[in-house]
């Protein structure tokens, strides 16, 4: 099939755009009100979008908590969901009032955050502490939906020790949790994880990829 996706004519069940650009990280976003009314909500539409300096976005389908409390004070932490906190995470995603606090809802413990005020997720194996730079509204096909692009500086990272190993962080022990569509998730696993070395460009212009484990140089 191949279809005009301004008209989304794709005859299928739902929509699919969702499963093919798949998996999508999840940023598990918390956010404090005015009252400091604690804040949770998982996020797939967000993406780590730089290094140095560190950005992540999300975006918020309509206005929701997490967008008004971002724009009232400019902070949210991303922490990295996994297998382990499924559950907690889905729970943490249901449409509740604003004076519900996710944390509580979920059954899951805050940890202190260090350079921003919402709290992270206790049993999150890592997270980001954010700090709001810009909100950009998409414009929207049918004018029902406002869609917004939350950028964030990252200006705090937690990582638990126990996945740095050797120096680095093995992102496969956390499992960390990617959505897919419909109602389908990945885990990212031991089994799951391998590594491709970069290709080298030698003098007479040929390419050619380094065999053998990573040497732990960027090239
Ligand atoms: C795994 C997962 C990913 C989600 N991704 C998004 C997303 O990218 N954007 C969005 O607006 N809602 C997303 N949702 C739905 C929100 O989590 C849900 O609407 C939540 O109630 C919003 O909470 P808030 O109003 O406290 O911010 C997602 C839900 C799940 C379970």
């Amino acid at each position: 099939m191949h279809y005009d996706s301004i008209k989304n004519e794709h005859g299928l069940k739902h929509d699919p755009f969702k499963a093919l650009v798949a998996p999508r990280p999840i940023g598990w976003v918390s956010t404090v009100d005015k009252n400091d009314v604690l804040n949770l909500a998982p996020y797939s539409f967000f993406n780590a979008v730089s290094e140095r300096p560190h950005y992540v976005m999300f975006v918020s389908a309509n206005r929701k908590d997490s967008l008004r409390n971002i724009e009232d004070n400019g902070e949210f932490t991303c922490s990295i969901s996994t297998m382990d906190t499924r559950d907690g995470m889905n729970i943490s995603s249901a449409q509740v009032d604003s004076l519900s606090d996710e944390f509580a809802l979920s059954n899951l413990e805050t940890a202190e955050s260090i350079f921003v005020k919402p709290p992270r997720v206790r049993r999150a194996p890592a997270s980001l502490e954010c700090r709001l730079w810009k909100i950009v509204e998409l414009p929207d096909v049918s004018g029902d939906r406002g869609h917004f692009i939350v950028i964030g500086q990252v200006i705090g990272i937690f990582i638990d020790d126990s996945v740095i190993k050797d120096g680095i962080v093995d992102t496969a022990s956390m499992q960390p949790l990617a959505r897919m569509g419909y109602m389908d998730y990945a885990v990212v696993t031991p089994e799951t994880t391998f590594s491709l070395q970069r290709p080298q460009v030698k003098e007479d212009g040929t390419v050619t990829v380094p065999k053998g484990d990573w040497d732990g140089i960027y090239r």
